[in-house]
């Protein structure tokens, strides 16, 4: 198959284009379309041979259910059954925008589409394309993160096509995704909320409306959300993360000692650290320091980068646990497997020591 590649205007794409990609969803073809959050791979929400695609396209195990993203709040009654007040409550605050709940699914969307499960993601995206995207096909659009499985979402056109060439029809080139980071699943489907995925919307956000939220820990994540396994958003690279007061000293003098050993060491951290970091390590930015907007937003990219400079390990600082950071950190913490150094002040003041790491 060849993929074609469309560019579009990210704010106002031109209609006959939006056209033509709407055909081909409702005719049950993959099209890879720009999200606020990252680009999406869509397929017809309602065809089970459609989603089965995705599936095939991702080389996503059939167990790892897909968000269904639709035009407008009220679509949400299509895609669900015995919706709750506060579904529609959230969906009135944070929609169009990054957050999707977990509600019980309608007998009209394939239960391919939620693997099997009684329970179906929903969200109504806020980028324009998607938007357009949505309403021309005139349908639901089941769309993953367009990436192959377990590799880095995608954020730019270009990386799609690094991982999806070949194997999807179109994809529309809108530009880099505003956000960065995939959406927050919340699941409502239980006694009280629980954040399946931390994401672009935070967890304070969502108490403000609804009071109680809990974040599901990795187990209860993994067993309800398969998409939150460990090793999930990682790049190829061995990935070593620091966290803590003192993280920033100890993770320079863990690059110091990397590139002694005669490693290729990626660094992946704000402007200062790569700035004050070896001239031999290989340096991407994460924008300003404690700026977690810039963060999100250059995160993939930066690992994809790394990756393809090959170097075999990337040494990373987490950001605070606040706002988007906590999104960040849980996608720094699977790609880092378990490989996370606590770091506590005392480090900082001088006692220095290179962690075992295995
Ligand atoms: O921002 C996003 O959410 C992006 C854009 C394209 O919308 N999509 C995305 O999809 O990240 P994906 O498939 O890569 O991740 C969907 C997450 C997975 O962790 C999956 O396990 C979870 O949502 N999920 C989907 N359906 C679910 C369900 N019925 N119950 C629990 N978790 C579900
Ligand atoms: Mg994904």
């Amino acid at each position: 198959m060849r993929t074609r590649v469309i560019a579009v205007d990210p704010l106002a794409p031109d209609p006959a284009v939006i056209r033509t990609a709407g055909r081909l969803i409702r005719r049950g073809r993959l099209v890879a379309f720009p999200t606020e959050t990252v680009y999406g791979l869509g397929a017809n929400a309602r065809g089970e041979r459609a989603c089965a695609r995705v599936f095939e396209a991702k080389g996503r195990p059939a167990e790892d259910p897909l968000i269904v993203h639709i035009a407008s709040v009220e679509a949400m009654a299509e895609v669900g059954r015995e919706i709750p007040d506060v579904a529609w409550l959230l969906a009135t605050r944070f929609w169009p925008g990054p957050l999707t709940l977990v509600i019980k699914r309608s007998g009209r969307i394939p239960r391919g589409v939620s693997a099997g499960g009684d329970t179906v993601a929903v969200r109504l995206p806020a980028h324009p394309v998607a938007r357009a995207l949505i309403e021309a096909a005139g349908c639901p659009i089941a769309a993953p993160s367009a990436n192959r499985f377990g590799h880095v979402s995608p954020t730019r056109a270009d990386h799609v096509r690094a991982d999806l060439d070949g194997r999807i029809d179109l994809i529309l080139d809108g530009g880099p995704s505003p956000l960065g980071v995939e959406s927050t699943v919340l699941d409502l489907t239980g006694p009280s909320p629980v954040v399946l995925r931390p994401g672009a919307v935070s967890i304070d956000q969502l108490r403000e409306i609804v009071g109680c939220v809990t974040v599901a820990t990795p187990s209860r994540q993994h067993a309800h959300s398969p998409g939150t396994a460990t090793r999930h958003y990682a790049p190829r690279a061995r990935l070593e993360a620091f966290d803590g007061p003192g993280a920033r000293d100890v993770a320079m003098a863990r690059v110091r000692a990397l590139l002694t050993e005669g490693h290729r060491v990626g660094v992946l951290a704000d402007d200062e650290f790569v700035a004050d970091a070896p001239a031999a390590a290989i340096g991407t930015s994460l924008g300003q320091r404690n700026d977690s907007a810039a963060a999100a937003r250059l995160l993939y990219g930066a690992m994809r980068h790394l990756d393809s400079l090959a170097v075999d390990v990337i040494v990373t600082v987490l950001p605070r646990d606040e706002g988007l950071g906590r999104a960040i950190r849980d996608r720094l913490n699977r790609a880092a497997e378990g490989r996370v150094i606590h770091v506590p002040a005392l480090a900082a003041a001088g006692q220095e020591r290179t962690p075992a790491l295995g």
